[in-house]
């Protein structure tokens, strides 16, 4: 495939426009005028071309949650949305916590994804310390809960977190408050790298600053709700007051303002989108925390670039280089030769509000509802593929990721 007449932002920041050449699913160059090969040609006339967005927190509920989205109508959400790449988090049923469990979901989502993606494997509370070593290299991370949520995944013994940390290469955390300074604690004490899920507060980037600043390997990602929503938006009617409500809580206008300083200065070092679907029948019905917005991730944070926020060359950091580094997925995140070719094509002049009867979601509702974008998602291209564009949908071409030493 060849892409021409892509805007891409060099390693400067600064805006070139070039073309793209695709061979075997692989970019192999990126200069003008590449005379066109055999094979699709598309004209992205100037537009914008990001790498394919690298979305390392979501929860598609396949399998046994599949009244909620599935592996299908997960990753359709996330082509729609520009996400080349996913993660999945191992709160399903049965929980991703024993190699047998991760190998079943291994062979269930064979064949069922638009995009690529890749797998956390759970830390148990029974304690599966002993199975991390057999899994370690072909998962992104284990994650464990510190806190209440979604699924009976909470640990709350010690020593239990403590096996789990020595066990693993990279540890990540559902942690609230001050359970994100027991995390970071154990971090340091096993010398291990640590992820900090969705961050929402404050006081909570005080602490990942200070981590940083001795020296521990920590890395701190934080939501687009978490950034563009707060208590004001969850107070306004009894529809939102139910809508509104995740794991961790929308915070005060005050922490919004932090998130935004602490992503753009480098303290936070991801977006993660904690796609959560809940029907909306069972949001309204009664108290379930988590919001869907894997398709509405690129476009929203693109506000932030419209309202100098953050620049785009920090979105794509943020969005595609670091969660790929962070996690070794191998091949993905960047706009480089030998890189997979993953790219989502961007208007930044489409500001239209985003629509609850437009998700794909299984979901049926997006927080976002009558926001306007900051940009629209015009075409996303897997590994030489359009997987989507301009409404529609094109083949279940996803495969699983690798990971490199
Ligand atoms: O709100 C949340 N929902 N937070 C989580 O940590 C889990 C998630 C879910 O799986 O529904
Ligand atoms: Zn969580
Ligand atoms: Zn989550």
């Amino acid at each position: 495939m060849l892409v021409k007449n892509c805007k891409i932002i060099d390693k400067d920041g600064k805006d070139i426009v070039t073309d793209i050449l695709i061979e075997n699913g692989v970019i192999t160059k990126i200069e003008k005028n590449i005379s066109a090969p055999a094979g699709e040609i598309i004209d992205a006339e100037e537009k914008y071309v990001l790498p394919g967005i690298v979305d390392v927190h979501t929860h598609m509920r396949d399998p046994g949650l599949t009244q909620k989205e599935d592996f299908t109508t997960g990753s359709m959400a996330c082509a729609r949305g520009g996400v080349t790449t996913f993660i999945d988090m191992p709160n399903t049923i049965p929980v991703t916590v024993t190699k047998e469990a991760l190998a079943d979901k291994k062979a269930l989502m064979n064949g069922r994804a638009y995009v690529d993606y890749g797998f956390h494997f759970g830390g148990s509370k029974k304690d599966n310390s002993s199975e991390i070593k057999d899994i370690i290299n072909e998962t992104a991370s284990t994650k464990i809960f510190l806190n209440m949520s979604t699924g009976d995944m909470l640990i709350d013994d010690e020593k239990t977190v403590e096996n789990i940390f020595r066990e693993s290469k990279i540890i990540s955390v559902h942690a609230e408050e001050e359970m994100v300074a027991k995390a970071i604690e154990f971090c340091e004490k096993y010398d291990k790298e640590l992820y900090l899920c969705h961050l929402s507060k404050a006081s909570e980037i005080e602490l990942l600053k200070a981590a940083k600043a001795r020296g521990a390997k920590v890395f701190g990602e934080v939501t687009p709700h978490h950034l563009f929503l707060n208590t004001d938006d969850v107070s306004k009617t009894e529809r939102s007051q139910l809508l509104l409500r995740m794991k961790p809580e929308l915070k005060e206008k005050s922490d919004n303002d932090a998130l935004w300083a602490a992503l753009a200065d480098g303290t936070l070092d991801t977006i993660g989108t904690d796609h959560a679907p809940h029907l909306i029948e069972e949001k309204l019905a009664k108290l379930t925390f988590g919001v869907p917005s894997v398709e509405n991730s690129l476009e929203m944070m693109l506000n932030g670039v419209k309202d100098g926020k953050i620049t785009l060359k920090r979105l794509i950091e943020v969005m595609c280089n670091k969660p790929a580094d962070i996690f070794k997925i191998k091949n993905k995140g960047n706009i480089t030769a030998g890189y997979d070719g993953d790219l989502v094509i961007i208007d930044i002049t489409d500001n239209s509000p985003v629509k609850d009867d437009k998700v794909i979601t299984k979901a049926g509702w997006t927080p976002y509802e009558n926001c306007n974008k900051g940009g629209k998602v015009l075409t996303t291209i897997l590994r030489g593929q359009v997987v989507y564009s301009n409404g529609k949908f094109n083949g279940l071409y996803g495969r699983e990721v690798k990971y490199y030493e």
